[in-house]
Order: C-alpha cells, then structure tokens, then sequence
C-alpha cells in the first residue's frame, strides 16, 4: 500500500486556490486546499524533500512562535475541519498553537514524527470561522519550531446527509466455513460484496488450522441462501497459494474488468477478471509496490501493512491502508494510471492509542452528495467495533461523524440482534452498495453492513478465532 513520485494531476480546486481565487467551502463543496508556499510563511519554502504538493513546502525557523499563516474564505459563519500536511524527520513532537483571526483555538495541536522529512501526514482540527476572510495560524510552541508544513485543506463541518447516530438491527450467522478435503477452514472472514446481476458476489479471507490465510469466493440470490452457496477457494487459481488475506471488490469502469485487491504479506495485490461470476477466471497477482514503503517500516513498530482499500473519484484513485500500530494512510494515483504509479503513502489519520485507530478501513461515496463516510475498526474494551468520518472528498479532511464509544458507528451498545446476541465484536466487513464500479457509492439510506463476529466465549490465537458473517440493518434511517 511505494515509490515517490509527485502527482501529475493537481486537484482543479488545488490550482484555482493557488491562483489566488476564494472559494467558500459549504456544505457537500470540495474541500479546499491552501498551498504553503502561497501563504504567509515565516521562513523558507523549500522543495527539497519530495512528496509535497504545489511547488514546495513551508520550513520555518526553529525558535518559538515561527509559523505560518493561512488566509481563508469562508460564505458564512460555522465550523471548518481543517487537515494540515506537514512533516516531522524528527523524533519529537512539534506542537503548533493554533489561532483563528487572533484568538487561540488549541494551544498545542500535535505534529508527531512521521519517521523522516520527505514522509508525511495529516494533522486535523476543528476551528470556528466568520463569514468573509479569516487567518488561520499555526506557531512553534517549543524551539524546535514548526514542521514542515506543505498545506492547508478546508472543510465546512456538520450537515451530514447521514444521522450523527446509529442503531442497527442483526441477522443471525449467514455465513460459515464450509472445510473441504484440503482446505480445514475455520474462519470466514474481511469479506467484501458486491450486487450484480440478481446476486451478491461475496469475496472472503479462509483461515486453516495452520493458521494460513487465503481466499475464497461465493455468489447466491438473497441472503437466505447464502450459508448454502458454495465456497469456492481460490488458492486453486491463478490466484495461487501463499498467504492471501482481505480481499476488496470492484468494477473498474474505465477498463471493463474487475478489480480484486488483497494483501499479499508485506505488500499489496490485484487479480483482474472480466467474468466476476467464475472464480477461475482471476488473473495472478501484480504487486502495487516493490515492497512495504518506508514510511509504513518507520512507523508500524510491531504491527503490520494491512487493509487495503481503493476508491475512486472522477479524477484519482485512493488507496487507504491501516499498520495495526494507529496509522491510516491513503495513497493516490490518477484514474487514467490506475492501476500503476500509487505514490508514496501518506499518514491520512494517526491516533497514540493503536487500538482506537487498528484496521478495517472503508471509504464510500455517499449517493450524489459530495460526501464521503470512512469506517476504521478499533477495539474497545476488548471488543471490536468502528468509528466514523465524514469528508468532502475522497482524501479528507475527516470531520468525526459518530467516533465514540458511547457513539459509535456500530458497537455492541447500538447493534439489537434479531435471535440470539451471537456476537459482541462488529469487525471487518463492508458495506452493501448500490453500485459496482471504484466509485464504490452506498445510499446514504438504510444502510446494511456485512461485517465478521463471533461467540463471545471464543478463546485462543487470533488467528484460529471462530469468524462467521452476518449483516448489519441500519435501523434508524433518516430517509
Ligand atoms: C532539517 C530539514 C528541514 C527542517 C529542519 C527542522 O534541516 O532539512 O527541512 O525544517 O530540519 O528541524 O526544522
Ligand atoms: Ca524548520
């Protein structure tokens, strides 16, 4: 989920906002993006690292109170989520004051390490703004001075077209390993799903007694016939053998083929197909990458590069990944590259507490809203769950939807179950969208989640953990 390059494409918003023209972000508009080397920097724009956008980056000097200042447009007053890119080659924090038209919102907003200058990451906050201009300001707290700062994206906050709450009604176990002569499964699990042609296509992870992963796929009707489908392995494809884990599927319009994403170890893999419905049909494994990228290896301490996810809009694809250590990274290339040249990852999204930020990662378009919902499983007192955010494009800036344990996406404190409570832990899974294609678009109404659970009396290694499937039925739809 490596390799530097700089983006060919810049965001058309991007330029318009380098070119000096005000935008004023409302709700369901792009998010708009403030280059550094266009705002007030007191200090240097430097373009000596690569992985910045624009034509540099802001290097302040390193002494307290060095910093930068962004003027921002706002239509009227209201919160904007701000994301700043920065980079941090130290082993420090450098934490920024940051102050909304003179006034101090956050004394000190935390720009961690990101393991080298030419790696970066997001910072989020949220600020109040008036209507017309405001100045936005980040100011070295400590002597060390500022990050490297390369810009300032904008988003207006609130008004989702989602609830800022969920309750969800689930199904009883509709999917169980089906072991065969040579494949003693004990687990389905990570499943993706699409709806095609009057049947859902279900692409799952198998883990054997081993402890070995691979996968597997199987399509039926309804949901009622789902247990019955049966569980075709693909280790006897093209796909071949060898640890494979977490598939995700889609229709790649612009090529006519399906798109089967996976983890292939320490890196990432597609298979393609033009037949979604024969699981012989899967090409074998390309590599997105010549190995796991450095950023992640200087960032994941014992955890692993894990939970790929892509989606696209009209102009990139997006590649998000988790480390299990409390990073979300996203990485990008353009439609028209696809499925080559993903740039080096970024970290989109960092939380000191690996747990509350793990794995499991979704994004999708919410319907024709020009809004985005990202899913991240976190575990909660022992128990797996997801938390929400919602932006206004694919790549952020993420405002918290519902991000709590008392507010969760789906936790068990807002999932009723129909029989039996089978399961405490909602984890891994997907969405059911209403499309096919990388846009990977979900109506915002009713909304269902096919996610992995097991008995809550479940023990042992992670790895032989009894995961079966059910689905999730939102049950306080707001349409
Ligand atoms: C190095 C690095 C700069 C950075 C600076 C700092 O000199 O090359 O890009 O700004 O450290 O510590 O702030
Ligand atoms: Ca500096």
């Amino acid at each position: 989920m490596s390799r530097l390059l700089r983006l060919s494409v810049i965001p058309v918003v991007a330029v318009l906002a380098a070119a000096g023209v005000a935008f004023a972000p409302s709700a369901h508009a792009q998010a708009t993006r403030y280059e550094a080397e266009t705002a007030a920097c007191e200090g240097t724009i430097d373009s000596n690292y690569s992985g910045f956008s624009g034509s540099g980056f802001c290097n302040p000097p390193n002494r307290v109170g060095a910093g930068v200042q962004f003027t921002v447009q706002a239509g009227s007053p209201g919160t904007f989520t701000l994301g700043v890119k920065y980079a941090n080659g130290t082993g420090v924090n450098r934490p920024a004051v940051l102050s909304v038209n003179g006034t101090v919102v956050q004394s000190a907003v935390a720009f961690e390490p990101t393991g080298a200058w030419r790696h970066w990451g997001i910072t989020t906050a949220s600020v109040p703004v008036q209507s017309g201009t405001n100045t936005i300001r980040l100011a070295a707290v400590t002597a060390d001075g500022l990050a490297n700062i390369d810009y300032l994206d904008v988003a207006r906050a609130g008004s989702s077209t989602l609830p800022a709450s969920f309750q969800w009604s689930s199904t009883d176990q509709l999917i169980a390993p089906k072991p065969d002569a040579t494949h003693n499964i004990v687990s389905v699990k990570d499943p993706s799903v699409v709806y095609h042609n009057g049947r859902y296509h279900v692409f799952v992870s198998v883990v054997n007694t081993n402890q070995s992963y691979s996968l597997a796929y199987l399509n039926f009707a309804d949901w009622s016939q789902a247990d019955d489908a049966q569980l075709h392995f693909l280790d006897t494809t093209a796909i071949g053998t060898g640890y494979k884990a977490a598939p995700q599927v889609f229709y790649f319009a612009p090529q006519q083929r399906w798109y089967l994403i996976y983890q292939v170890g320490n890196n990432v893999a597609y298979s393609t197909t033009t037949d979604i419905g024969n699981p012989r049909s899967w090409s074998a494994p390309t590599r997105f990458y010549s190995g796991t990228p450095q950023i992640v290896l200087d960032n994941m301490g014992n955890g692993q590069w894990l939970d790929f996810w892509i989606i696209c809009d009209t102009v990139n694809c997006h590649m998000y990944s988790s480390d299990d250590n409390g990073q979300l990274y996203r990485a990008q290339t353009t439609v028209a590259n696809f499925p080559n040249r993903f740039s080096t990852p970024i970290i989109a999204m960092q939380d000191s507490n690996k747990f509350w930020l793990f794995e499991g990662a979704n994004v999708y378009r919410l319907g024709a809203a020009n809004e985005y919902l990202l899913l991240v499983e976190a575990i909660g007192e022992g128990r797996r769950m997801f938390r929400s955010w919602t932006a206004p494009s694919a790549s952020g800036p993420w405002t918290p939807l519902a991000d709590t344990k008392e507010n969760p996406f789906a936790r068990h404190n807002n999932v009723t179950h129909t029989g039996t409570r089978w399961t405490n832990d909602y984890s891994h899974g997907e969405m059911i969208r209403s499309g096919i294609d990388q846009n990977l678009v979900i109506s915002p109404c009713d909304l269902q989640f096919l996610y992995q659970g097991m008995n809550p009396n479940s023990t042992g290694p992670y790895n032989l953990l009894p995961w079966r499937l059910g689905l999730l039925r939102q049950t306080n739809s707001r349409c």
